[in-house]
Parts: C-alpha cells; sequence; structure tokens
C-alpha cells in the first residue's frame, strides 16, 4: 500500500510511519511502558527489549509488499500514538485487522476513535477493502469503548488467541463491512 497523504479532522490527523520518527516514538513508548505493556503484543518464550527501529523497518517493509500499514497519530501537531494495519489480504478477503495505542498524557480525548474512522474510511473507500477487525482483550475496557463509539459488531470470543504481555489471552472479536457504513464512518460518531 503507498505511503498515504495525511488524513485530517479537527486537531487530529494521520499519516504513514517515517523512520525520522523513531527517537520519538522510542521516547513515548518507554514513557508509557506501564500503561501500554498489559495489551502489547509479545512472542512465547522470548523477551526482546524493546526494537523500535526493528518495528520501524518492519511496517515500512509491510507497506511495501501491502501486507500492512502503519500510521501515526498527531494531535495538535503533536505525535501521539499509532495505528497499525495489519495482515492485509486482497482479492476472496479484501480484508485487514487493526491495532492501536495512544499516549497516556492525551487519553480520554476521542483521538483514538476519530483516527481510526479516518483508516476505516481510507481503507474501504481509497484501499478498496471490504472487511476490517479489531481485537480487544475482555478486561480492555477503554478499547471496548471505542468500538462501540464506532458502532463495530461483535462476532465472538477467540480462546488463547493472542500473546500478549506474556501469555496467551483471549480476544473478543470486532468487525466491521464496507456496505455496513453510508457514506462515512467518520459522520457516524
Ligand atoms: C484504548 C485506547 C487506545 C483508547 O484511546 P483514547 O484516545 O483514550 O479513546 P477515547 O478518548 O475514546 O477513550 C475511551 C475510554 O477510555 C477511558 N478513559 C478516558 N480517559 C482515560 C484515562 N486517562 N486513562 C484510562 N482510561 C481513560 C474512558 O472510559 C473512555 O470512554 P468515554 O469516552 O466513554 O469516557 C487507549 O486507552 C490506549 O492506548 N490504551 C493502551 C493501549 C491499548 O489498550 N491499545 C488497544 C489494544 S486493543
Amino acid at each position: 500500500m503507498r505511503a498515504i497523504m495525511p488524513l485530517t479532522h479537527q486537531e487530529i490527523s494521520l499519516r504513514s510511519v517515517r523512520r525520522r520518527d523513531i527517537r520519538t516514538l522510542e521516547r513515548l513508548l518507554v514513557t508509557d511502558r506501564e500503561w501500554l505493556r498489559p495489551w502489547e503484543a509479545s512472542t512465547p518464550g522470548i523477551r526482546y527489549p524493546l526494537d523500535v527501529r526493528f518495528m520501524v523497518g518492519s511496517l515500512i517493509a509491510q507497506a511495501r509488499n501491502d501486507s500492512g500499514l502503519g500510521l501515526i497519530i498527531e494531535y495538535q501537531g503533536q505525535i501521539v500514538g499509532q495505528i497499525n494495519v495489519a495482515g492485509i489480504q486482497r482479492g476472496s478477503l479484501s480484508s485487514a485487522t487493526i491495532g492501536y495505542w495512544i499516549s497516556k498524557k492525551v487519553a480520554g480525548n476521542n483521538i483514538t476513535p476519530i483516527a481510526v474512522a479516518l483508516t476505516i474510511d481510507y481503507l474501504f473507500l481509497e484501499a478498496k477493502l471490504h472487511r476490517v477487525e479489531i481485537d480487544i482483550r475482555p478486561e480492555n475496557t477503554p478499547s471496548l469503548r471505542v468500538v462501540e463509539k464506532l458502532g463495530l459488531r461483535e462476532e465472538g470470543l477467540k480462546k488463547r488467541f493472542i500473546h500478549i504481555d506474556g501469555d496467551w489471552r483471549d480476544h473478543r472479536i470486532f468487525a466491521i463491512t464496507s456496505e455496513e457504513i453510508s457514506g462515512s464512518l467518520l459522520n457516524r460518531l
């Protein structure tokens, strides 16, 4: 998927991640370690140090081969979080999964619902995907509010689905398809 130009609504904008974002992301991710750790993907049996350089390189490579898209969330001109579009599948699935985080200091400002709506509108209207999924741990009340605000449909529970914070965790599965939205998801917020 090609790099996207900024998608903007009010004081929130989204753009493709770049190598020059590495230092800022590192600072945010280190500062918010305790805030993010319970919800962060991990690898079984391995305790990696935080490797933001590797993560950004991998997102740029995924965008090149059309398997993913790493987006930076900016609020009032400052980098405050990320949206990652993973597992892009074309053809008869035309689907992808979205993950997100935001810095604790700006939580509660409706930034993530707006950023996710901008992303889903882009994926359906520009990238021509058909279905977007968001997987959330049942304990993650703030994230459950995000999909509730966006009106995503709940599809069920996947047991021990993703390795998060050192163990296999159950996830509630939410999804939306393009024909469930008339026009723009952003307008529905
Ligand atoms: C989940 C998350 C992305 C939500 O982002 P956000 O931009 O704060 O979203 P919203 O402003 O819509 O807030 C959602 C809910 O979070 C809760 N919330 C608000 N401020 C909060 C704060 N300072 N601390 C904790 N929770 C807060 C509220 O319940 C809010 O719902 P409300 O608007 O009905 O009151 C953010 O909490 C986060 O990054 N958490 C850590 C990483 C994570 O969980 N990622 C998602 C994995 S599926």
